[in-house]
């Protein structure tokens, strides 16, 4: 029995503006203290983190000159230093100033676009400079409440030129860092433009550097659409796409709840766990969830730890539910096995395959025993076997 206490190794990071979220919303005001984020980065390397992230205005407050910035990456440095956390992914503001009300890099208007593209710039020679190697492109407000506002052809041109340009930029520095686009379907615009994660990965492929682009795929962003954020992320795996990933709870077809991780679809995060885990997938654990407004201080860490437990919980029920010798009579069962193999034969003829009668009669009539499977895995889920 383990108590489930993180270590680096097991390379779980947070966004500053996770635990530091001051609990605004719509309709009500910031419930929490400013968090310094010298003091986020002490206060997560206490709860075991490996890594933090950060949108360059949660760290270097907008309007800052020269020195005032230089002096906040020097304290944050230092913190870094003192405690060991590394800076694996790094991401831009493109939606808090109003500037950006009708979007970043799909705004129609022009100057706001160039200005987006130099603020990410920016803040892509700063991820660089801290070894950064993964750069997140959230849209934001890039979307629209109505049809016609926006030309969604001439969009798409423009974020496609933004990326291309943002590309070029990181390959003529040498920098090793990947571009990660992270889907959302909705909030805050009506509808926001590269709404999930097979619209990313099309998209993707136009671009003039695809290699250097993959997604951020968010747990919750998926379920706001109503997809299976299993699938997703298994299709952005199977591209080799899933540079990031951010971890949280959703809890059906709505707003962004941004709960902890394991605090939604509980079932769903159990296969997600599973997937990452057996797909050997290296990249940080990032958890982008949003501390209930209900909680102080004191309820922001624990809502914080409570994420990185719930991981190692389900790591271990999966480990568990894998190593099961009825499990594995199931999985046999269930025919899992045969999927893997190729329809046609190595070298086989079309002319075998038509050629081929099937008794439909008696297949018809076969059952796939995937209920006994997934019972075995509710079983273990709920700590019965
Ligand atoms: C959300 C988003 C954001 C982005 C982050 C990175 O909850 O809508 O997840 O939190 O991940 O801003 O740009
Ligand atoms: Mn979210
Ligand atoms: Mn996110």
């Amino acid at each position: 029995m383990t108590d489930y206490r993180p270590v680096p190794e097991d390379r779980f990071s947070f966004g500053l503006w996770t635990v530091g979220w001051r609990g605004a919303n719509t309709f009500g005001d910031p419930v929490r203290p400013p968090l310094d984020p010298v003091d986020a980065v002490y206060g997560l390397a206490d709860i075991g983190a490996y890594g933090v992230t950060f949108h360059d205005d949660d760290l270097i407050p907008p309007g800052s000159g020269a020195a005032a910035r230089d002096q906040v990456l020097a304290r944050f440095g230092k913190a870094l230093d003192d405690t060991g956390l590394a800076v694996p992914m790094v991401t831009t503001n493109l939606f808090t100033h109003p500037v950006f009300r009708d979007g970043g890099f799909t705004s129609n208007r022009r100057d706001v676009r160039r200005y987006a593209i130099r603020k990410v710039l920016r803040t892509i020679d700063l991820a660089a400079s801290l070894g950064a190697a993964t750069f997140v492109c959230w849209g934001g407000q890039d979307g629209a409440e109505s049809e016609a506002g926006k030309d969604d052809r001439a969009a798409l041109d423009r974020l496609k030129e933004a990326f291309d340009i943002l590309c070029g930029h990181i390959s003529e520095q040498g920098y090793g860092l990947r571009l990660a686009i992270e889907p959302k379907p909705n909030e805050p615009r009506g509808d926001v433009l590269l709404p999930t994660v097979g619209h990313a990965l099309a998209f993707i492929r136009e671009l003039e550097r695809p290699d250097m682009v993959g997604v951020n795929p968010e747990v919750g962003h998926e379920q706001m659409a109503g997809l299976n954020f299993a699938h997703g992320v298994a299709q952005a795996l199977w591209h080799g796409k899933l540079f990031h990933i951010d971890l949280n709870g959703q809890r059906g077809v709505k707003y962004d709840q941004d709960l902890r991780f394991g605090a939604g679809d509980l079932k769903e995060a159990f296969f997600l766990v599973d997937l990452l885990e057996r797909e050997g997938y290296a990249g940080p654990r990032h958890f982008d969830f949003k501390p209930p407004r209900t909680e102080d201080m004191d309820g922001v860490w624990a809502s914080a730890a409570g994420c990185m437990r719930n991981y190692l919980i389900l790591r271990d029920k999966a480990a568990a539910f894998r190593a099961d010798p009825d499990v594995a009579a199931a999985l046999a069962a269930a025919r899992t096995a045969e999927l893997a193999e190729p329809t046609l034969a190595p070298g086989e003829a079309l002319a075998d395959l038509r050629a081929e009668e099937i008794d439909l009669d008696a297949a018809g009539p076969r059952g796939y025993h995937f209920e006994r499977l997934d019972q075995l895995a509710l079983d273990h889920l709920l700590g019965v076997r």
